[in-house]
């Protein structure tokens, strides 16, 4: 078979995550796809960078949309981030050219998934984002392979590692939110612009996401009911505490009778749940299904290695010939969600 030759355009935390595994699992790749999986040509930013992996026997290409548009490129792997600008540009002339796209982009999908999702379907191409979603959790494959004899009727989870940090670390220490949210910006887990995080907003994109896949909708990240944790105080977390709860930011889709309802908000969760035990920068989501009941996901929602876990679990779905939507259905059918905000509590 030949090759499967990939662009990678961004060398951040999770680029240069998935150049480690291609190359450190070259030949267990080829075993379990069938094909050899080749990087071609990368791009970034600043091409004098140490980014800890050599970087030198792939093209470098300054502009992002003519890396997506090469010849010697068939998946484009996008890793820059952001929901317009680069990002954008270079995924849509990526499926203009004819190329499959993989992405850890939850802002650019939630955003534009659905026109984007259209455009690969039009040119007889694929996007796929299982890391967009829950990081290292391979939430979306459960979604649209094991759960698909299912109706899922509500998914929820904890889908932002560093709020549920700053609310463990809170509980756990008696430190107040400012305090913590300094700190968690020492430790780089903040997002360029904090407020994703802590907002709910990145939450609520990967919330988006989940619900169109599991309701057959498309992405609808206007609606989604949006609360952060910024006002969450130390005497809020410890009444919950006294009460048998723990407050996280829980992210809720259900259909109801009156449409969808998609809510990120901080909620009260019973401290022996599942949900309630969830410690630090873990993700967890819960899919409940009418035929399965419940099954709970744990794991990594960010970092280095989980989320080129992910991006490198869907290049291998194409090498394989996999090539299944995200979405788990195409995009022309997914149904316009009518949103269920009015009147709920
Ligand atoms: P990052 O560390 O900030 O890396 C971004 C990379 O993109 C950098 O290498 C940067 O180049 C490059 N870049 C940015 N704008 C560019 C442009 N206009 N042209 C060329 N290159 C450009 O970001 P990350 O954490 O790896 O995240 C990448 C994506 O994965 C984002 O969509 C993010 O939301 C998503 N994601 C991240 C995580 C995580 O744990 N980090 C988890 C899930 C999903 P320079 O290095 O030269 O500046
Ligand atoms: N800022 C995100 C989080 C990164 O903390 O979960 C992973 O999407």
């Amino acid at each position: 078979a030949q090759p499967l030759r990939l662009g990678i355009a961004g060398l951040g935390t999770v680029g240069t995550g998935v150049v480690k595994i291609i190359r450190r699992q070259a030949d267990l790749l080829e075993k379990r796809t069938g094909r050899r999986i080749e990087i071609t040509a990368v791009s970034a930013r600043d091409a004098n960078k140490d980014r800890g992996v050599s970087l030198s026997s792939y093209a470098w290409e300054t502009d992002p949309v003519a890396l997506a548009k090469r010849e010697d490129v068939d998946i484009f792997v996008e890793l820059m981030g952001g929901s317009e600008g680069s990002a954008k540009d270079a995924t849509e002339a990526a499926l203009a050219a004819g190329k499959d796209v993989v992405t850890a982009n939850k802002a650019l999908l939630a955003i534009h998934g659905q026109a984007l999702a259209e455009r690969a379907e039009a040119s007889g191409h694929v996007i796929r984002f299982e890391a967009a979603v829950a990081g290292g959790i391979p939430v979306i494959k459960a979604l649209t392979e094991g759960l698909a004899g299912n109706q899922i009727t509500r998914v929820m989870g904890v889908m932002n590692g560093t709020c549920n940090y700053i609310l463990t670390r809170m509980e756990a220490d008696g430190l107040g939110y400012n305090a913590l949210f300094e700190e968690a910006g020492r430790l780089g887990y903040l997002e360029a612009d904090p407020n994703l995080d802590v907002g709910g907003i990145d939450a609520g994109h990967k919330l988006a996401l989940l619900a169109s896949i599991a309701f057959g909708t498309k992405p609808n990240f206007e609606d989604v009911v949006l609360e952060g944790i910024q006002r969450i105080s130390l005497d809020d977390i410890h009444q919950a505490a006294d009460m048998g709860f723990r407050i996280k930011l829980l992210g809720v889709a259900r259909r109801t009778a009156r449409g969808l309802e998609q809510r990120m908000q901080p909620c009260l969760v019973p401290a022996h749940s599942p949900l309630g035990q969830l410690e630090g920068g873990t993700n967890m989501v819960v899919i409940e299904g009418d035929a399965v009941e419940q099954i709970v996901l744990r794991g990594p929602g960010a970092g280095e290695g989980p989320t080129a876990s992910a991006v490198v679990g869907d290049i291998c779905d194409l090498a394989r010939g996999l090539r299944i939507s995200t979405f788990g259905q195409p995009a022309t059918t997914l149904e316009a969600a009518q949103p269920a905000r009015t009147g709920l509590p």
